[in-house]
């Protein structure tokens, strides 16, 4: 079995882990979680989303969570969705963005309220701004396994929003399984293909566990060649569009694979063992 030395761990917690929360988290709360996982050796991190308060009301506080991200001096991932969300990340000064189109256009359209197609559009325009800023840019490629809406999504699809990113030169493809319906036989497959099309990119696992198979999916993954993954401490998470989605790939459960695997992760175990309680008790859903 392969396994590299060292594998990047984004902790998109803060993000994903409680956007789809029900009831209003105090950003005060927010905040302490933040600082323990940096704490715990995360580098980078998604905090922050600016996002449509309307839409998505747990990610409202994404100007003030940016700021005490630059106040803790750590490298903080913010979602951008449209220019108007890239222009707010600009007046924040968030180092890096991250776009997400969806490879199954019915799920852009609930999620975003766009085609694939005309995210797509509104892409170039937000990379070239970007670029401008000097902002790191993240690019998801969401349902890039299957689709609520529309069952099935062929790598095709998926092949299809990985050209125009790597066109438009993202700095990195985060390839999502946003209901979790990966398994470890398609994640190998489809990132080995990925892998094959484009030498040059640097791909990123993140894998919802809707049925327990996140961390087996990361494996498989890491079989592929890829070094990069998302968690989330608890193994909060979820979309609001993407029904019946599970928490994310827990932190807890890849760091302590990944611990007596003996691949240098850089972040402490026995501190991302002590965040999972506080990070709990943020959800209603433990
Ligand atoms: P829309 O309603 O089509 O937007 O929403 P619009 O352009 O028609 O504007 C309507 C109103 O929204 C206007 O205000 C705009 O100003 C405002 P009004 O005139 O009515 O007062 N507006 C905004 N306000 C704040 N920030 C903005 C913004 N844009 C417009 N950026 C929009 C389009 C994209 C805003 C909306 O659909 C939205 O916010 N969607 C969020 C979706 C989301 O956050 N989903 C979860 C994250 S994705 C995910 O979880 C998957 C991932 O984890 C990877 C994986 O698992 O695969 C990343
Ligand atoms: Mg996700």
């Amino acid at each position: 079995m392969y396994f590299p030395r060292k594998i990047e761990l984004i902790e998109v917690g803060p993000r994903d882990g409680l956007q789809n929360e029900p009831i209003a988290i105090p950003t005060s709360s927010k905040k302490e979680l933040i600082r323990h996982l940096a704490e715990a050796g995360f580098r980078r991190m998604e905090t922050a989303a600016f996002v449509s308060p309307k839409w998505v009301p747990q990610m409202a506080d994404a100007e003030e969570i940016s700021k005490y991200c630059h106040e803790l001096g750590i490298t903080y991932l913010a979602l951008t969705p449209n220019l108007m969300a890239l222009e707010r990340a600009i007046a924040a000064k968030a180092p890096q963005i991250a776009v997400f189109v969806g490879a199954s256009s019915a799920f852009n359209q609930k999620n975003v309220n766009k085609t694939t197609e005309q995210s797509l559009v509104e892409c170039e325009e937000m990379f070239a701004l970007a670029k401008q800023n000097g902002m790191f840019i993240r690019a998801y490629v969401s349902m890039a396994f299957s689709c609520p809406y529309q069952g099935e999504v062929t790598l095709e699809e998926v092949r299809r929003v990985c050209d125009r990113f790597v066109q438009l030169g993202a700095d990195e493809i985060d390839i999502g399984d946003t209901n979790g319906f990966a398994n470890p036989k398609m994640a190998y497959e489809r990132f080995s293909r990925l892998k094959d099309w484009y030498p040059d990119t640097v791909f990123v696992g993140h894998f919802h566990d809707t049925r327990k198979m996140a961390l087996a999916n990361t494996l498989a993954a890491m079989q592929a060649g890829i070094e990069k993954f998302d968690s989330s401490i608890g193994g909060l998470g979820g979309c609001p569009f993407s029904p019946g989605a599970a928490g994310n790939l827990a932190t807890e459960d890849i760091s302590l694979m990944l611990s007596e695997l003996g691949v240098n992760t850089g972040v402490h175990l026995e501190k991302v063992k002590q965040t999972v309680p506080l990070a709990r008790s943020l959800s209603s859903r433990f």
